[in-house]
This record gives C-alpha cells, structure tokens and sequence, in this order.
C-alpha cells in the first residue's frame, strides 16, 4: 500500500512529540499498519526553532490553512489549539478539501465539533479526536466503538491534569496554588492560557463532548455550571483533610427525568474513594451503563508523550482504514441525528 502522508500544524509540546513518535517509531507502525506513515509537511510561527526532531525532509507552510489544502497530505493533524483562528480555519479547510483529520483541541471540538463532524461525515472521511479529552486515556473509541448498544446514564471524573497535578502537590507538599501551577506549564500541561484549566473551562470543554457521546445531544458546552480551583486554599484542603475528604475538580454528566445535567466543580470525595486516589497529571473517566455496569479508566491525562500516543493511535486508524471501510459517526450517532440538547430542570 501507498505510505500515508501526514501533515503536522502545531510543532509545540504535543506537536513536536507527535513528529518525534512518528520519526522514532516508523519501523513498528508500518508493520502494525501495514503501510508507512511519513511526516510531508509541517507547520508552526517559527521556522527556526529545534523541535527536537529532524523534520527536513518535510514541506515548510508559514500558513496552516495552506498545509490544509496541500496535495502533498493525506491527513490533517491541527495541534495548534484555540476554538477560531488557524485551528478552525485550517480544520475546516482540510476537510472541504477532502483530507482526513486528527486534532487534540478540545475547545474547537466543544464549540464547533457537530458542524465540522457533518462535513467530514457528508465527505466519507474521518475526524479523530481521542487526545481531545483525558490526554492519552482512550476514552473516545472505549465509548464510541467499545461501548456500542450501551444506555449510559452518568459519565463523570477527573478531566483536567494540570488542575489535578496542582490539587496533588498542593496538599502532598503544602506548595502554593501559584508555584504548582508555574510546574504545570513548565512541564507542557496547561493550556496557552492556564485560565481554561484552573476556571474549569477545559474540563467543561471535554466533558460536553463525553455528554454527547454518552446521551447523544448536540454538544451544549455553554451549558455547564463552571467552577474552577482558583479560589482553593491550602485551609481548604487542610479542612476537608481532617474530615477525611479530598478535593478534586470533577466533571459530571447524568441523565435525570427532565433533561441532562452537566457540572464542573470542585468536590469533597472521600479519602478512602478510588477517585480520591488518582494522583498528580492522571486523569480517571467513570462511565455508568446498563450492559457493562460501571467502568473506571484512568491514565496519564495531559503531556507531550501521553498525548502524542493519543494522537498517533487516532493516525494509525486511518492508515489502516479503508474507502467504504470506515468507523462509524465521529461523535457516535451521524451528526444531523444528534438531538437538541434539554437541560435538566
Ligand atoms: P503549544 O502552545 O505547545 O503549541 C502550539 C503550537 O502551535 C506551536 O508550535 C505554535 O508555533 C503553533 N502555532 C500557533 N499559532 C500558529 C499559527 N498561526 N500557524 C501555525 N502554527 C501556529 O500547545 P500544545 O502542544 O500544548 O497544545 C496543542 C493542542 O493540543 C491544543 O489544542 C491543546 O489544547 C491540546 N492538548 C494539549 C495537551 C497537553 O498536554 N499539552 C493535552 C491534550 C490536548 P510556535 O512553536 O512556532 O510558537
Ligand atoms: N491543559 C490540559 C490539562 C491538557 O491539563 O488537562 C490536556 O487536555
């Protein structure tokens, strides 16, 4: 079969550890694939800085929205964030133009991921998202292929890493909120603007999309009560401490008689809870249904490499999918069947 062409918008943390996994681990792909996966065309503000990566051989776009529409890729990765600017712009480029596309950005997904899942469905191409929500846990296939015939009535956990890394050392360490939170950036973990993770939006941001994958609703991520952590003390973690209780920011989303709720908060969990042990960067993903019962998934949640192998899983797919032969409906029903969203009274 003919190699798989990737183009790569975004050379930042998980950018640049896409590239490099693709570089390093070529030799293994092309045999779980059955054809090679090779990196043709990049793209980022600056052409002068190391990535750590030799990516020579790959084409140079100055404009994202260009490597979108290049004939020179088979696959579009945007890995450069943000709900409008280039990240929607080329998103929606590549997929008028017929190219299968691969993003981790959650807040384009949340805000415009039904329009963009209707084009790519309308085109018979494909949208993966798995790096979107709960980094390098691979929640997004367990529920939309694993879980088929499910009824799922709550779907809740720890979806932010930088959020849980500070909560963890904050009370592990007596660190300040301002000094984790310099860690979690130092370390690739937060978002451009560390606003998204520590007021709750990123968590809110993946949550509507696990919503619709759960309840089959158009995504409604305005609709979600928002609390984030900034305002935790180091009292506050002390007192819940002494009562036997953690915090943890937690996403929830459960089906009621009226309607669906959905709400991101900070939450007292019990100390001895499987919750109150997901640690640091790790994120955990609880899924209630009727077939299977109750499902916990845990794992690395934010990071260049937990990421990266998200990102690299979701262009494997497509290497090894097939004209007629692909998998089913991005967010699980087709787009135009997914219902309006009802809040829960
Ligand atoms: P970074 O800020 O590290 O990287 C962003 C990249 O985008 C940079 O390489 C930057 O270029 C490039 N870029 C910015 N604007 C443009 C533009 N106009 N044209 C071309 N390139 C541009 O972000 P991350 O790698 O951390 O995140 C990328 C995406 O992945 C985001 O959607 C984020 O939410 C998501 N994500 C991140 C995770 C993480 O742990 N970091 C985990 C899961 C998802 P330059 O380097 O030259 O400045
Ligand atoms: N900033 C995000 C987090 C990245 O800390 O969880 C992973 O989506």
């Amino acid at each position: 079969a003919e190699a798989l062409r990737v183009g790569i918008a975004g050379l930042g943390t998980v950018g640049a550890s896409v590239a490099r996994v693709l570089v390093e681990k070529a030799a293994e792909l092309t045999r779980q694939c059955g054809r090679e996966i090779i990196v043709t065309a990049v793209s980022a503000r600056d052409a002068t800085r190391d990535r750590g990566v030799d990516l020579s051989s790959a084409k140079w776009f100055a404009d994202p929205v260009e490597l979108a529409r290049s004939a020179d890729i088979d696959v579009f990765v945007e890995l450069i964030g943000g709900e409008e600017g280039p990240a929607r712009a080329s998103v929606t480029a590549a997929l008028e133009a017929g190219r299968h596309v691969v993003t981790a950005n959650k807040a384009l997904l949340a805000r415009h991921g039904v329009e963009l899942a209707e084009i790519a469905e309308g085109k018979g191409i494909l949208l993966n998202y798995e790096a979107a929500v709960a980094g390098g846990i691979p929640v997004i296939k367990t529920m939309r292929e694993a879980m088929a015939g499910n009824t799922v009535s709550r779907v809740f956990g720890i979806l932010n890493g930088t959020c849980n890394y500070i909560l963890t050392r904050m009370e592990a360490e007596g660190l300040s909120f301002e000094d984790c939170l310099k860690d979690a950036q130092r370390l690739g973990y937060a978002e451009a603007d560390p606003t998204f993770d520590i007021e709750g939006n990123d968590t809110a941001h993946k949550l509507s999309i696990l919503t619709s994958l759960a309840f089959g609703n158009r995504i409604a991520a305005g609709d979600i009560y928002l609390e984030g952590i900034s305002n935790i003390t180091q009292a506050d973690i002390r007192a819940a401490s002494e009562l036997g209780y953690r915090i943890k920011l937690l996403g929830v989303a459960l089906r009621t008689e009226s309607g669906i709720e959905q709400r991101v908060h900070p939450t007292m969990v019990p100390t001895a809870s499987v919750i109150a042990q997901v640690h640091g960067v790790t994120n955990a993903v609880a899924i209630e249904t009727d077939i299977l019962g109750e499902l916990l998934l845990s794992g690395p949640g934010a990071g260049g490499n937990a990421t990266a192998s998200a990102v690299v899983g979701d262009i494997a797919d497509i290497a090894k999918s097939r004209p007629g032969f692909q998998h089913g409906p991005v967010f699980g029903r087709p787009a135009k069947e997914l219902q309006p969203y009802r809040k829960a009274r």
